[in-house]
């Protein structure tokens, strides 16, 4: 397929030109953007709002808020005050103490990044989740990081197993409480102190863990340190080319990773305006945060892109875009066509950056000065050394196909799997971080994306391990086993569809199916619900009883399913 090759428009991006800056580029000279290269006093929640208030930005607007006609701006210095106010909730009504793990389990609102921030401000390490989550995935990610206090709302409290939760000490809600050993936010929060003497911590003091999912085991808990602030800071310069007036918007919610190192820490910490929309996904309510915003930088995702494209370019029409300047995507392959149309409809280059929950902040990105190959996820930042490697560690030629791999040693790196070190010692060969995903280098130095190495789903963007739904859906009575895999979809990437054997007792029928999804969707979270369901009289397994997802695919796509010597066929 011929290459669209896009050229660099922006006449003055903060980055002028990457080959230079590349290869000059040393992580001490960044240093000096910060206080603590002067104190030696770390904590990521103060050189995000405090600092800007210290040097006289107090007025500056920080956030913006809309969620339908719901509209609301905070200027840093009230995201002082309202951090304080959180950290001192958090340090009075529940006695949070550096280290301890603070939850926040909460749709998009401003308390959310009160609170965030507060317990940053505490010392605490953040969990954020996302507000699909049901019990078990609750349960499972408070239970595996002992946390001991969780901040959330009416709405989703009864999703927490507080009985089944020893360690779990504080639930605060924001909003009506109706359980009278939970602490009511709102009511503290008026009463709350503006005053908050910040817990100073280490560059390498744990700042927020993110639990996300492989293709084995129930999900791992990603721990970041504060210094990590070092490269998102860089990153939102480089690569979002963050600017003194921009106002930004970056769609993805706190409870992954994008949406807090791109939605919070980023922004913020380059002193930008940043924009919170509220409520669901239509492509009415986005173009029109865009417009009513004016929303100068826009990050989102390829599924996104793909649904407003499937929405026409006539409700494009009724928006008045024009205050847009720069876009970017991230979280699967951003396809040639979406860039195509991103041209067509926005006059503009959609950048696609690549990184995942482990590496902290973006690794290979399109930079504004860059020409973009459509379908390439550009080059390594500054700072960042990436490779195509074999099974053994050795480096491969351009051209050839391998599993991309990144050099340890930059800073946003995860530091730990929470309490699972054989784990993170397995993302490791050598020197080289090992991503799971194939990839090959051009010669040109433009990395391809080109597929997982695992069995790892991204649907919407979003990374479901299937294993966690394996194990909710043989909860189900029904169920005899159960085999997950991501199935090609034209917008969402992928689809979660399960296959399932029933147990003999149970006959295969259309709302048995409907009623297994709801069970996943209700007891997991909807995103992991299987979109579709395939019953098989059995299922294909190895000799040791794992269930071949190889060769689910392989029966999915048509294709031939290689090797089956290990597999148990009687
Ligand atoms: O497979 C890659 C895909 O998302 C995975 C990481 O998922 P997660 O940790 O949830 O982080 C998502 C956002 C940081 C990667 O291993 N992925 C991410 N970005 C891209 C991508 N695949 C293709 N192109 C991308 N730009």
């Amino acid at each position: 397929m011929k290459v669209e090759l896009y050229q660099a428009t922006d006449q003055n991006p903060n980055m002028k030109n990457y080959d230079e800056v590349y290869q000059n580029f040393d992580w001490d000279e960044i240093k000096e953007n910060f206080s603590w290269s002067k104190t030696n006093k770390f904590n990521m929640a103060y050189e995000c709002i405090d600092k800007h208030v210290d040097e006289g930005y107090g007025d500056k607007d920080a956030l913006y808020y809309k969620n339908g006609d719901e509209k609301s701006s905070y200027t840093f210095k009230e995201m002082q005050d309202a951090s304080n106010k959180a950290a001192n909730i958090l340090k009075d009504e529940a006695g949070v103490e550096k280290g301890d793990r603070v939850f926040i389990f909460m749709s998009r609102s401003p308390e959310l990044y009160f609170t965030l921030l507060g317990a940053l401000k505490a010392g605490a390490i953040v969990g954020p989740l996302f507000e699909a989550f049901m019990e078990k995935a609750v349960k499972d990610r408070l239970e595996n990081s002992d946390a001991k206090v969780i901040v959330t709302t009416p709405e989703l409290v009864g999703r927490i197993p507080e009985a089944d939760l020893p360690n779990l000490e504080k639930v605060i809600v924001v909003g009506e409480v109706e359980d009278e050993n939970h602490v009511d936010f709102n009511a503290a929060f008026e009463n709350a102190s503006e005053e908050f003497e910040i817990e100073w911590l280490d560059k390498e003091d744990g700042m927020i863990l993110h639990y996300t999912s492989g293709s084995t085991g129930q999900p791992k808990g990603v721990l970041h340190v504060h210094y990590a602030m070092i490269q998102q800071y860089i990153s939102g310069k480089y690569v979002l080319d963050l600017k003194e007036d921009d106002v930004y918007w970056c769609t993805a919610d706190p409870g992954w990773v994008t949406g807090t190192s791109y939605g919070i820490f980023a922004p913020w910490l380059n002193r930008v305006t940043n924009v919170v929309v509220g409520g669901r996904f239509s492509p009415e309510s986005w173009y029109g945060a865009i417009e009513d915003l004016k929303v100068t930088v826009w990050y989102s995702a390829p599924t996104a892109f793909r649904m407003l494209m499937g929405a026409g370019d006539e409700t494009v029409k009724d928006y008045d875009l024009s205050s847009l300047r720069h876009l970017l995507s991230v979280g699967e392959p951003l396809n040639p066509e979406v860039v195509k149309w991103g041209m067509e409809v926005f006059k503009l280059r959609i950048h696609d950056t690549w990184w995942m929950t482990e590496t902290g902040a973006h690794m290979i990105t399109n930079f504004p000065a860059m020409d973009i190959k459509g379908g390439s996820m550009g080059k390594p930042i500054p700072g960042v050394e990436a490779s195509i490697i074999d099974d053994e560690g050795n480096e491969l030629p351009p051209n050839r196909m391998g599993n991309l791999a990144l050099k340890t040693g930059w800073p946003a790196m995860m530091r730990e799997i929470w309490k699972n070190k054989p784990k993170y010692d397995s993302y490791f060969i050598g020197e080289w971080y090992v991503s799971g995903d194939s990839a090959y280098k051009d010669e040109d130095g433009y990395y391809w994306f080109q597929g997982r190495v695992d069995d790892v789903i991204m649907t919407a963007g979003e990374r479901v391990g299937p294993f966690e739904i394996e194990s909710k859906l043989v909860e189900h009575p029904a169920v005899q086993e159960a085999g997950v895999i991501g199935k090609p979809d034209p917008v969402r990437g992928e689809i979660v569809k399960a296959f399932i054997a029933l147990k003999k007792e149970y006959e295969a029928s259309d709302e048995l199916k409907e009623e297994i999804r709801k069970f996943v969707k209700e007891g997991l979270a909807a995103h992991a619900a299987p979109r579709e369901i395939e019953f098989k009289d059995k299922l294909p397994k190895t000799r040791s009883g794992k269930i071949m997802r190889r060769v689910l695919k392989a029966w999915e796509l048509n294709i031939d399913a290689g090797d089956l010597s290990s597999m148990d066929d009687d």
